[in-house]
């Protein structure tokens, strides 16, 4: 079914449905818009392709960008994301023509992973799916990205992915998607694997790709050499709840033993308030196996709450989180790591706004067709299966 929903433009003043549960309040001023760092002209606007909770916006609000549009067709990531930002984004980025989406800065987009990363690729292979490009529900939505770069032609955009993107199917998936940004589309693209462990305690490896349309002195910003453990966003009192069942740590602990004996790394993350934790996946829900936090010997160990995974992902403590705790732990591992978007976005606005203060408004829309690149995606599909 398309969804026919007008998309929605700037924040509505207030959030349109009071926040149900472990509500505090909506975003404060100070946090989504910094004007200290708009020292330019006019302020510098961007989109929110595949918004989720909102991970990419309040790293670039915090920069002084405005957001125009946002679109996820996720309903319980559209609540949590109309609770903190007041607006109800957007829902299949499919049904929108480039044309509708309003005029903007730069692109950002953290678009479907799982159909290029390592669990998501063994899981469909396992399951008989098609990953990839081949993935038809998910593989090309980098094309609709590109459809709607091609349409808009904005001064710059900022994607974001699995580090595993790049070696994806012979890393034939990332030349394609390089080939069409900076052969087919004309951008100059920078592209760097950045560990957010570098701001907050967990290893989480992603590619950002920052394009401009112009060739502008862009750099990724430096990070400090060291970060924060997990002792700086933990709890001191959890809830009882979140602690492992006798069944389920039986369970986690069999399953390990099995896998390390036929020399398998398979296994839970045991970790302490001096370790960091591993990746947290949009399966957390399951059983938290990734990221146990000890409680001490003779007691079993418990999953992160979802507000410790809020902070995991440097979103701040008064994030509401309107939704229950699997779609909680399910939105966090799907989002962005915010200070890490941040500094990027920092960067990108420092590149382009001097730029922008010079040249017009006006987007200059080379290419005039809707779905340009809805035909490479077939293209890809066929070329891509020997
Ligand atoms: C990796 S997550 C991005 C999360 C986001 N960066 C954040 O900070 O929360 C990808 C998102 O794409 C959304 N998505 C997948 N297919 C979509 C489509 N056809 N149209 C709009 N959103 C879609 C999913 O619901 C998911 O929230």
């Amino acid at each position: 079914m398309m969804d026919r929903r007008k998309p929605t433009r700037r924040a509505a003043s207030q959030p349109a449905n009071p926040p149900t549960r472990r509500a505090s309040r909506a975003i404060r001023p100070e946090r989504s818009h910094n004007r200290e760092l708009l020292p330019f002209a006019r302020p510098i606007t961007f989109i929110d392709l595949f918004c989720g909770i909102g991970g990419f916006r309040l790293g670039f609000e915090r920069a002084g960008g405005q957001c125009v549009f946002s679109c996820d067709w996720d309903k319980h990531a559209r609540k949590t994301y109309e609770a903190n930002f007041g607006e109800e984004p957007f829902g299949d980025i499919n049904a929108i023509a480039p044309a509708d989406i309003p005029e903007f800065d730069i692109l950002c987009g953290g678009f479907p992973c799982q159909p290029f990363s390592i669990a998501g690729v063994s899981k469909k292979q396992s399951l008989g799916m098609k990953h990839g490009f081949e993935d038809k529900k998910q593989g090309n939505l980098f094309f609709s990205i590109a459809d709607i770069i091609a349409h808009h032609r904005p001064p710059a955009f900022v994607l974001e992915n699995v580090k595993h993107l790049q070696r994806h199917d012979k890393g034939r998936t990332y030349q394609v998607i390089i080939d069409t940004l900076q052969r087919r589309l004309g951008y100059h693209v920078h592209a760097q694997v950045i560990d957010a462990r570098v701001v907050v305690p967990q290893h989480r490896e992603r590619i950002f790709l920052v394009g401009f349309r112009e060739d502008l002195p862009f750099s990724f910003p430096p990070f400090p050499a060291e970060g924060p453990k997990l002792g700086s966003i933990l709890d001191p009192r959890p809830p009882q709840k979140y602690t492992l069942t006798d069944h389920l740590w039986n369970y986690l602990q069999n399953y390990a033993e099995k896998h390390r004996a036929a020399g398998n790394g398979f296994g839970y993350g045991l970790v302490t308030r001096n370790d960091v934790a591993r990746t947290l996946s949009a399966r957390y829900y399951k059983d938290g196996s990734e990221i146990l936090i000890s409680q001490g010997r003779g007691r079993n160990p418990r999953r992160l709450t979802p507000q410790e995974c809020a902070r995991l992902m440097g979103f701040p403590d008064d994030f509401v989180i309107p939704v229950s705790d699997t779609q909680a732990y399910r939105q966090f591992g799907n989002s962005i790591v915010v200070p890490v978007v941040q500094r990027v976005a920092e960067q990108v606005i420092a590149t382009l706004a001097p730029a922008l203060d010079r040249t017009p408004r006006k987007p200059r829309s080379r290419f005039a067709a809707r779905s340009l690149f809805a035909r490479d995606a077939a293209l890809v599909q066929t070329a891509s299966v020997e």
